[in-house]
């Protein structure tokens, strides 16, 4: 069994494995070389050679627990027809959400579209370096897909005006969910063995409206993924009450962001836990970065957890620092 599998299936507390979310990207010099020759994200997405390469650097490197599949959560609405584009220092940028077109597309076309991807899983999976580790796999979360395809970019505020729809947002989150139950199968079937969930905009949904929008959404991905056998972890950024997120939706483990105080989920949270490292950590020095990550440890001691931050790595990260917080994790006791 991989050390992830441990902590979730047997809750083991002695080990604390570790992967970090964009563990593969632009902090690596070798990633910026293949990114150089790849001006086009979507394009080198759907690149089966060259994803199955990004993927692996940071185990060859680094020797982490888990790989994680590079794609993007935005994927989903690209293969859906919605135009996808990246523009440097401002983020994704999507076409006219055009709601017809999206009825039009079937669970065939869609698959078809993202068949790169499912053969670069499939690609990883047979590498040596994959053995005793595990291969996650993604989506983001039915209501995050949902803002990008209405909002058409990240969010700078809260939303109001294209969210006052209500037949519409509850028809598009069903079949945003289709989708995704379609896009974990296939995952799934290629060889991924954890399915985690990311919910970067559930912070941005009012109490009230908490159990249209995340709740019941995610919930029904999690029992599906349930259902295959296969574990998923949700990332819900920016919540206020990760005790009920958790005691509604019951994943198998739920991943903090760095805004939450570690203290208070060890105490609440049954489940194993993932993350809260601030990325910008990452950025100081190693005496800093010791001091912080063995606060986790401490915390999370007597609590099955998966060592991780509380976002992705962020672009300037020096990787000898990566290395370094490996090494502590590694080396506590
Ligand atoms: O974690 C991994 O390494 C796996 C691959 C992965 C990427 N994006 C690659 C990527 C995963 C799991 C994601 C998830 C993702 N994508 C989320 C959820 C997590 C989060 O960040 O909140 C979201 C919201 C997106 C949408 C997205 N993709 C944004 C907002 C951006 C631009 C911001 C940025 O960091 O550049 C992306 C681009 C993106 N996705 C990059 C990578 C490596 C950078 C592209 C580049 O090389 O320029």
């Amino acid at each position: 069994m991989t050390p992830i599998q441990k902590v979730i299936k047997q809750n083991n507390k002695d080990i604390k494995p570790i992967w970090l979310m964009r563990q593969a990207g632009r902090y690596l010099p070798e990633f910026r070389k293949i990114r150089k020759s790849n001006p086009n994200f979507v394009e080198l997405c759907l690149k089966e050679k060259e994803v199955q390469k990004i993927t692996l650097q940071p185990i060859n490197r680094f020797k982490f627990d888990a790989a994680i599949i590079f794609s993007d959560i935005l994927m989903v609405p690209f293969a859906l027809g919605q135009d996808l584009n990246f523009k440097k220092n401002f983020g994704p940028i999507l076409g006219d959400f055009s709601n017809n077109k999206i009825k039009k597309i079937s669970p065939k076309v869609f698959s078809r579209r993202l068949k790169p991807v499912y053969n670069s899983i499939r690609l990883v999976k047979n590498n040596k370096l994959l053995k005793n580790r595990d291969l996650i796999g993604f989506v983001g979360a039915p209501w995050t897909i949902l803002v990008y395809m209405l909002n058409r970019n990240s969010p700078k505020k809260k939303l109001k005006k294209i969210f006052k729809d209500k037949v519409l947002i509850s028809d598009l989150l069903k079949l945003i969910n289709k989708y995704l139950s379609i896009h974990i199968k296939n995952q799934i079937k290629s060889g991924a063995t954890v399915i985690q969930i990311f919910d970067s905009w559930a912070g941005l949904v009012n109490d009230k409206d908490l159990e249209d929008l995340i709740y019941n959404p995610t919930k029904k991905l999690v029992n599906y993924t349930k259902s295959l056998k296969v574990p998923s972890i949700c990332f819900p950024r920016n919540i206020n009450n990760y005790q009920e997120y958790t005691d509604v939706i019951k994943p198998n483990v739920i991943s903090i962001d760095y805004n939450v105080n570690p203290i208070e989920i060890v105490k609440k949270i049954k489940i194993p836990v993932q993350g809260g490292l601030n990325p910008k950590i990452l950025l100081t020095n190693k005496a800093n970065i010791k001091k912080k990550t063995k606060h986790y440890l401490d915390i999370f001691r007597n609590h099955p957890y998966i060592f991780n931050l509380g976002h992705g790595v962020l672009p300037n990260t020096d990787p000898n620092m990566i290395k370094y917080l490996i090494k502590t994790v590694k080396n506590f006791k």
